[in-house]
């Protein structure tokens, strides 16, 4: 990895959680671009837009240290085509857990072979304050009004009481 170098950071980030921040801080020491990939499904119901979570997004990582510059966009369709048409060799993911690394493994071995390109994949471990954070158990928790502050920034926290007031 040279200075120059680009990696997407591909996820649906429904909503942003402190785990993603800590993978977007550490990956953006070691990448030249950090491109922030937001998946747009049409057929997975979202509890943000894909432009709310870029907003989102921007908004929290605004005050992160390192000096990799920060891209956003949404996309559809593939991640390997994706990172082919921003110029990006890496593709970023963070492992929290064995069960993570089930999952992400076939994904980032079928990255590597169904692009016109190889692109790897590189892991980050999740650190012990944010292991076992997820946007399914945020939302879960928004929902029922549990306590956020472990999980997301107070402004992911602002927008998540939006959404679930009245
Ligand atoms: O935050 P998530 O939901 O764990 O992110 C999953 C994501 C967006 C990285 C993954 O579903 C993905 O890459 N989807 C795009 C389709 C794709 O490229 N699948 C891999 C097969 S080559």
């Amino acid at each position: 990895m040279t200075e120059k170098s680009k990696a997407i950071y591909p996820g649906s980030f429904d909503p942003v959680t402190r785990g993603h921040l800590d993978v977007i801080e550490r990956a953006r020491g070691l990448f030249g671009t950090l491109h922030i990939a937001v998946l747009s499904n049409p057929e997975k119901k979202a509890l943000f837009t894909p432009e709310e979570r870029i907003e989102l997004l921007r908004s929290e990582t605004a005050g992160l240290a390192g000096a990799g510059v920060l891209e956003f966009s949404s996309f559809e369709g593939l991640t390997a085509r994706l990172a082919v048409e921003v110029e990006a060799g890496w593709i970023v993911r963070g492992l929290r857990s064995a069960a993570d690394a089930a999952y992400e493994l076939p994904m980032a071995h079928s990255n590597r072979r169904c692009g016109e390109t190889e692109i790897e994949t590189v892991f980050l471990p999740a650190g012990a304050e944010t292991s076992f954070i997820s946007s399914s158990l945020v939302r879960e928790i928004a929902a029922g009004g549990g306590l956020l502050e472990a999980f997301v920034t107070p402004g992911v926290e602002a927008a998540l009481r939006g959404r679930f007031s009245s």
